[in-house]
């Protein structure tokens, strides 16, 4: 038994704030920004949580691989920002959508998290432990930002992304992950505030303890991302025997335009097999992979049999890559 992606589905919120904009919190500009990172502009929540979003994905990839709530078996959200602490945001989506016959648990894997999510869900299938499952990324990074600071700001987002697994008989493919506790100072987040200071009327100039947003070297985690990611997706594909030739779509997290460029270049692989919307969005976090898969499957990019290797790297550190069949 292995998991197929059945359906998928996104929610991201309706204020945009975009890199003019940001210049007048930070010293920054569109240019730095866009030359920098790729990031364009990102979606901010008002109203929306970590759970409505993460709902409203489940909703639109249950609707998209034409099954009932009741169905679902397992709910999986990865999550660094849910709402509360408890209960957990898996539960609370399960409330939203009336999966009752569902267990529902998170996972924090940052940046990785998604790959996480789905490698767990599809260690569930191959198991026989569940039969459908939904795998949901879903952040709320504003509430976790400080506004002062540019090295971080300028590139996170809020957003999230869904993809309903199904269990059928067919080959499992070997993910591959990784973590290094050594090096986990390179991103670091002390707790977290309910506010972002930018839609909900707190005053930013109040926020004086950085600890309690997140810190980022950015160069670290930079140089670590273009270093290990190549590597994973070369280690990926050899323990499953597949040629990069083979390879249609590579899925990575949107970190940041630099990074993919620098991995399709490690790879000698075309750009064009590394689609992105972090111009959009910004980074995601563990939103940012499913948020893009669905894109492509609701532009038709995605055709039955094409191979697919997801990859993230981010927070812990941890990073890896895994590969599916559409
Ligand atoms: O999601 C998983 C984890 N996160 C990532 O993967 C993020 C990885 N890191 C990055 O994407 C990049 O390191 C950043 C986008 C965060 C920063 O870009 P960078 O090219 O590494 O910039 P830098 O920190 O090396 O700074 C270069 C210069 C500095 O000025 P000097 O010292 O050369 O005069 C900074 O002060 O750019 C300056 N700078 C800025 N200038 C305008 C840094 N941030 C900004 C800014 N606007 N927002």
């Amino acid at each position: 038994m292995t998991g197929v992606i059945r359906g998928t589905g996104s929610c991201v919120p309706s204020y945009i704030i975009d890199n003019n904009a940001l210049s007048q919190f930070v010293d920054t500009s569109d240019e730095w920004i866009s030359e920098r990172t790729g990031v364009k502009r990102r979606h901010i929540a008002a109203k929306e949580t970590t759970v409505s979003m993460a709902a409203e994905a489940g909703r639109r990839a249950l609707e998209s691989a034409g099954l009932s709530a009741e169905e679902l078996d397992l709910i999986l959200v990865s999550t660094i920002s849910s709402d509360v602490i408890l209960p957990c945001a898996a539960c609370e989506v399960q409330k939203e959508l009336g999966a009752s016959n569902a267990t529902c648990f998170d996972l924090n894997g940052a940046c990785t998290g998604f790959v996480l999510a789905y490698n767990t869900a599809n260690a569930y299938l191959a198991g026989g432990i569940c039969k459908n499952a939904l795998i949901i990324g879903s952040e709320c990074l504003s509430n976790l930002t400080n506004w002062h600071d540019r090295g971080t700001c300028i590139l996170f987002g809020d957003g999230a992304g869904a993809a309903l697994l199904q269990g059928v008989e067919g080959r499992t493919y070997r993910p591959v992950t990784h973590s290094d506790g050594e090096k986990g100072s390179a991103l670091t987040l002390k707790s977290r505030h309910d506010c972002n200071g930018i839609t909900k009327e707190i005053n930013p100039l109040s926020m004086t303890d950085d600890a309690y947003f997140m810190q980022m070297d950015g160069q670290s985690v930079f140089k670590f991302a273009v270093r290990k990611v190549p590597e994973a997706i070369r280690e990926v594909l050899d323990i499953n025997s597949i040629r990069q030739e083979d390879v249609t779509w590579y899925v990575m997290h949107q970190a940041n335009r630099r990074i993919v460029e620098s991995v399709a270049k490690k790879l000698n692989e075309p750009l064009e097999k590394f689609p992105m919307n972090l111009q959009e969005y910004g980074n995601t976090s563990s939103a940012s992979i499913p948020l893009l898969l669905d894109e492509m499957n609701r532009k038709g990019m995605l055709r039955s049999g094409d191979l697919i290797v997801l990859a993230g790297f981010g927070a812990g550190l941890t990073w890896g890559a895994t590969i599916l069949q559409w």
